[in-house]
């Protein structure tokens, strides 16, 4: 980060001067480390809108331009021309691999895919009908109940085989939470399948009768694990880092970024949207439900629509928008209603004074949920295979905070608005 640059804060009398930094691109920040010791005040900024929590080398994003990049590589060309495991290793190593490098860490992945058996008697706890959210969080979790040896976070080995496991193994958890919701048996990961092959054989087959996998299904499965893998520091991301900065085991912190990408607001959007689409139900509603939208008075959101970055179109959006065409085409459903009720959606908002104004473009999660629900899977598992595509993103993260010798505890401050100092009051006085 170059420096030199200062801002100069001008508090009861006194001038406090403080370092500018300026990034390898994206605005600068004003270094406010020794702000509250200097000037004996903290900053307030609820939601963080203004907050930068780190400094980071993995993924940049630019909310005017709709500019998304993982290692300086912008989305579009890593969605048509890489492939999910090789940006798994971008992301987790900092660059592209060779042909040694990538076939060591696709093997290593591949010889991790399997989960300890006794694993299997997690499922039986919950109920059949329990969300696989739910049980992502839980079993992700139990995970530091097996691994002892990838737990300790200060081990570098530790954490590298840590990181395999969680990538190797998530989607077939994933999986096995899909597989115990419909009564079926779990199906074991194939060694001799690419990635996004191997979770859609181990959702979709049964041992009764084989299972082949479409190769263009597979590619559009691969292309939305790329396009949710890593977003800079949203909330579940910022999640992990806060769990991690107390020196959690990586599993535990996984688990907490589950737990925060399965709001409605986050990572949920993708179910609350397909779920949305449904309820609009024809293009005839959709007046109806922009009204409700813009209204203050109704909590209701056009889920899928905006971002608290993204001031212009999600470049994912765009993607996802191009890769729906493609896959309802090559299923034959291209005349599916959900997806012409969001494409008429799609361009009255974007025509829409309200929407405008707002700069409120469709999100990652806008086609997500037409893609998944054609390609066979219920809303329910759309979070979960976005868990499953982030994981290398927090995980990535994770890893850059533990190796950056200035990490320490986060520990936010706050505006304190509650009673003044009071003495205890006894009952009979009350
Ligand atoms: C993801 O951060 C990331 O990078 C996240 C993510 C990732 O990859 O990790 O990109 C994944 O979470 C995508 C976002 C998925 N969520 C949704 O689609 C849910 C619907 N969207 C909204 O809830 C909302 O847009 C957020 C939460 C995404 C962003 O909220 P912000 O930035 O805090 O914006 P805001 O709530 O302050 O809204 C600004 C204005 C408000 O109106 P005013 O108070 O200014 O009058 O826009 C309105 C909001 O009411 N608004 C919407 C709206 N989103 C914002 N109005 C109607 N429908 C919407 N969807």
């Amino acid at each position: 980060m170059a420096e030199g640059k200062t801002a100069r804060l001008h508090l009861e009398g006194k001038d406090y001067d403080l370092a500018v930094l300026s990034p390898t691109a994206g605005p600068d920040v004003v270094d406010i480390r020794k702000l509250y010791g200097d000037a004996g005040v903290f900053t307030y900024d609820p939601g963080f809108t203004s907050t930068a929590s780190c400094d980071s080398t993995i993924t940049y994003i630019d909310g005017d331009k709709g500019e998304l990049w993982y290692r300086g590589y912008p989305i579009e060309q890593l969605a048509a021309q890489s492939h999910y495991l090789e940006v798994c290793y971008l992301l987790l190593y900092g660059e592209l691999p060779n042909p040694d490098q990538l076939l060591d860490f696709e093997t290593r992945v591949t010889r991790h895919t399997m989960v300890h058996e006794q694993m299997h008697y997690f499922f039986r706890g919950f109920r059949r009908d329990s969300h696989p959210m739910a049980t992502m969080v839980g079993v992700v979790g139990a995970m530091s109940a097996f691994y002892h040896d990838s737990i300790d976070i200060n081990d570098p080995v530790q954490r590298e085989i840590a990181s395999i496991r969680l990538i190797a193994k998530v989607p077939t958890i994933a999986a096995m939470a899909y597989k115990y919701s419909l009564g079926q048996p779990f199906v074991y990961p194939r060694n001799e399948l690419d990635y996004a092959s191997n979770f859609l054989h181990m959702c979709f087959s049964v041992p009764a009768e084989p299972y082949h996998v479409d190769p263009a299904l597979s590619r559009a499965m691969d292309r939305i694990f790329t396009l949710h893998a890593d977003h800079e520091q949203n909330a579940s991301t910022s999640t992990v880092r806060l769990a991690g900065s107390s020196g959690a085991n990586p599993f535990a912190c996984i688990a907490a970024g589950i737990a925060c990408l399965w709001g409605p607001a986050h990572g949920g959007a993708n179910q609350a949207c397909l779920e949305m689409l449904r309820e609009i139900g024809s293009v005839e509603r959709i007046p109806e439900f922009l009204a409700r939208a813009k209204d203050k008075n109704d909590p209701f959101r056009l889920m899928g629509f905006g971002h608290r970055v993204y001031k212009n179109f999600d470049p994912r959006a765009k993607v996802m928008k191009e890769s729906a065409d493609e896959v309802l085409d090559l299923l034959g459903v291209h005349n599916n209603p959900t997806l012409q009720v969001a494409k008429e959606l799609e361009r009255i908002a974007l025509e829409d004074e309200y929407f405008v104004s707002k700069k409120l473009y469709p999100n990652v999660d806008f086609y997500s949920g037409i893609i998944l629900e054609a390609m066979g899977f219920p809303t329910s598992m759309f979070t979960p295979i976005f868990a499953l595509s982030r994981t290398v993103g927090w995980i990535s993260q994770w890893k850059e905070m533990i190796a950056d010798p200035q990490n320490k505890i986060g520990r936010p401050r706050q505006l304190y608005v509650g009673a003044p100092r009071r003495d205890y009051k006894p009952l009979d006085q009350r």
